[in-house]
């Protein structure tokens, strides 16, 4: 075996990986058009709602909404779906911080769910372990852009009457048997954070294929 290039060994890599966000002039130009235009905010400017429509389209949703992170989506889809104080969501123990965070800032109580080691998603049959008669959403993470089963998370929300709110921060283009990710459950919510395939710095977005959800967040 060869040796390792920690101990002398001739590296099999020898240029560093390539910096992240990766950016050109065709980022420059969209910017500066904006810039130039004096239309910086969603009230006069036509970029939000264009890419609101763009995004939700490509991810098969019916809405878009933007806002400012991918927490802030997770806070408004919990609420515009209507879960509230005293509700139980049923959330993956292994997830970022904001899944379980945005569950508690709209007044409802975060219950840990153990995850399927093969897939790192929530384990749907620990979850039903864990109903009782405040459980009333599921928030499936789609943790590292793998889908989670989302056929057994319909099946025991139909079951149990509960939201299905999808945390998809880490999920843009993944798909569920030949669907887009984000609008299966009630609403689904994307992050446009610094670290994600789509960067704006910060951003987020909740889909939704309800008419009232949408309304709602808007
Ligand atoms: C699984 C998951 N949920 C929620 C978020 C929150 O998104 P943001 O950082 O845009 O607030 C992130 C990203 O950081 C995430 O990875």
């Amino acid at each position: 075996m060869s040796t390792l290039a920690i101990n002398g060994g001739t590296p099999v890599r020898t240029e560093p990986f390539p910096v992240w966000p990766i950016w050109g002039d065709e980022e420059i130009n969209a910017l500066t058009q904006v810039v130039k235009s004096g239309k910086w905010g969603s009230l006069s400017g036509e970029k939000t709602g264009e890419f609101e429509h763009m995004f939700a389209q490509y991810q098969d949703a019916k809405h878009g909404i933007l806002t400012n992170s991918g927490t802030t989506a997770l806070r408004l889809a919990l609420t515009a779906a209507d879960i509230g104080r005293g509700d139980e969501v049923l959330v993956p123990a292994y997830t970022f911080i904001a899944s379980a965070s945005s569950i508690i800032d709209a007044g409802a109580i975060p219950i840990f769910v153990d995850i399927d080691p093969n897939t790192y998603n929530i384990d749907v049959a620990k979850a039903e372990e864990r109903i009782t008669d405040k459980t009333r959403g599921i928030m499936p993470v789609h943790f590292a852009g793998r889908p989670a089963d989302l056929d057994a998370v319909l099946a025991l929300a139909e079951k149990h009457n509960l939201i299905v709110i999808e945390d998809a921060a880490q999920a843009w283009g993944s798909e569920w048997k030949g669907k887009r990710v984000g609008a299966i459950g009630a609403a689904g919510c994307f992050s446009f954070q610094s670290s994600k395939n789509i960067n704006a710095g910060e951003g987020g977005i909740i889909l939704t294929n309800d008419d009232l959800v949408a309304k709602m967040a808007r």
